[in-house]
């Protein structure tokens, strides 16, 4: 597999410890209000930590309403991997995250949020 391949689960029922490694997992409420801010926690990865080290780390993540943009965050090897962010919404849409590893490549995790008026 090239490494500019988007990459996520292939089976969600039977994730790897390098899928849940990488895969950004992404916290939020599940309903929010329209227009008002909420708080969303990425993490790399689900219940286990990327390693973050001169070698082998997260270089940053992208957060995205479905195709539009929200935010970058950037990490180094001295940092954690992992941000809160606080956005808000003006329609239900799906939050996706892609994070790029320095040695392991794109991988995209994704949340899906309702907007009520
Ligand atoms: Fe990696």
């Amino acid at each position: 597999m090239a490494l500019y391949e988007v990459q996520t689960f292939s089976d969600p029922e039977n994730k790897t410890v390098h899928e849940q490694k990488h895969v950004p997992f992404i916290q939020a409420p599940e309903k929010v209000k329209k227009g008002e801010y909420f708080q969303v926690s990425i993490k790399m990865g689900e219940g286990i930590d990327h390693p973050m080290e001169p070698g082998h780390f997260i270089q940053y993540v992208d957060l995205y309403a479905d195709y539009y943009h929200l935010e970058r965050v950037n990490f180094t090897p001295e940092t954690k991997a992992e941000a809160v962010l606080t956005i808000k919404l003006e329609k239900s849409c799906t939050l996706r995250a892609f994070e790029l590893c320095n040695l392991h490549g794109q991988w995209e995790g994704t949340f899906d949020i309702i907007v009520e008026e």
